[in-house]
């Protein structure tokens, strides 16, 4: 029996629903089937026109993944999940569920390089128009959306730049144009963050990241209320069917039961690099919402229970020093994605974000000697000292 009132920690460890019943295996069963047999025929129809419940097939809807949708769904506060395959399709079958043909919304401009491809790539496809603003300046959100916006997308933080969004604002302003507030939570996870507390319709995860926690497995979610997710999942989803697999639900379930353990260490960290990189003689600018020179430090403070684990710092010099200090690193490995045990580095521009073209990178603040790190839970010393090695060698 699952409480809806335990805290965190717990609901992450139970919230799935606890033993299996038939088995008393304590660890949940991997439901590796695609197909469940009927009891009958009658009861095969039964179960399509929706007069019995039960599984039929693994894309409509498995046990396992079922269970990973419960527990994710008790971590956002929000009434129910669906999960996907990708962020990517979590983040496609959002727009296709808010979105007609002819209708368009509004996203923050500093986000995720492969959303921005989606947005230029297939959006013209499916003629949903995008519009991309400074999301931190509320009257650029305002005046951008007109009477065939159907929702606000907001990633906070947000990828690469580490830039922090007013949920709270942003989402009374969506409500007031009666349109909805999406928010991409996957920096912070619901262990920091609860966008749907702070008034969001729908909470975004590529699960890929801190959920799994350990570069094992891609995933993506989406939480919100029952209405709208009884949409996605069974106007859109089942039809697209971008489903994440019985074994990977599995392996982001394990994943969960140590997301509050991992994210404390992960800040933890992530504090004391950002404090030795700012005073780093060859570090122009940190990117750190827990650090107090961060231009929203207050609000990450307000809307945030810390500060994550995810910095992007500024070089004095360009592509070539910031390629000098990557390729000298021993530790640290030069790898996209994030939310590892292990730190990551990368440098934007030339990867993740080579999807914009070089002057929507400059107006989204990302620039050629910007380098983002994913701070992982190894011993703080050693990661210091990996980059202490880089920067000598910039
Ligand atoms: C903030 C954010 N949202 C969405 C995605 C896409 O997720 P996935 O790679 O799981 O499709 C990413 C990937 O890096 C991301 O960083």
């Amino acid at each position: 029996m699952v409480k809806k009132s335990w805290g965190f920690a717990t609901l992450a460890v139970h919230g799935s629903g606890g033993h299996d019943p038939a088995t008393g295996a304590v660890s949940p069963p991997i439901y590796q089937s695609s197909t469940f047999a009927f009891h009958d025929s009658q009861h095969g129809a039964d179960l399509f026109s929706g007069a019995a419940e039960g599984y039929i097939y693994s894309r409509i809807l498995n046990p396992t993944t079922q269970a990973l949708e419960q527990e994710i769904a008790l971590l956002e506060k929000g009434d129910e999940a669906v999960v996907f395959g990708s962020g990517m399709a979590a983040i496609t079958n959002t727009i296709i569920t808010l979105c007609n043909s002819g209708d368009n919304f509004v996203s923050s401009r500093t986000i995720y390089g492969g959303t921005h491809a989606l947005y230029l790539k297939v959006m013209p496809r499916i003629n949903v128009g995008v519009t991309e603003v400074d999301a931190t300046d509320l009257n650029k959100i305002e005046d951008a959306i007109d009477d065939k916006t159907r929702f606000l997308f907001i990633e906070t933080p947000a990828n690469p730049t580490i830039e922090i969004m007013d949920i709270k604002a942003c989402a009374e302003i969506a409500h007031r144009k009666g349109i909805k507030l999406v928010v991409d939570n996957t920096f912070a996870t619901p262990y920091l963050q609860n966008p749907l507390k702070l008034g969001a319709d729908l909470v975004i995860h590529s699960a890929t990241k801190y959920i799994g926690g350990h570069g094992d497995t891609v995933a993506g979610i989406v939480v919100g209320p029952t209405d709208i997710m009884t949409e996605m999942r069974k106007g859109v989803a089942q039809d697209i069917g971008a489903i994440l697999s019985p074994f990977n639900a599995w392996l982001l379930l394990r994943g969960l039961k140590t997301l509050p353990v991992r994210m404390d260490r992960h800040c933890k960290n992530a504090m004391r690099i950002a404090q030795f990189l700012a005073f780093h003689p060859r570090v122009e600018k940190v990117w750190y919402p827990g650090l107090r020179t961060h231009p929203q430090h207050d609000l990450a403070a307000a809307q945030m229970s810390n500060f994550g684990g995810m910095i992007a710092f500024d070089i004095k010099g360009g592509l070539e020093e910031g390629k000098r200090m990557i390729d000298a690193l021993e530790l640290c490995t030069i790898a996209v994605s994030l939310g590892d045990c292990d730190t990551l580095v990368v440098h934007p521009a030339s990867t993740i974000h080579s999807t914009y073209s070089p002057e929507d990178r400059e107006a989204a603040g990302i620039k050629d000697n910007m380098i983002r790190l994913s701070v992982g839970i190894e011993a703080v010393e050693d990661i210091i000292e990996d980059l202490t090695l880089g920067l000598k060698k910039m």
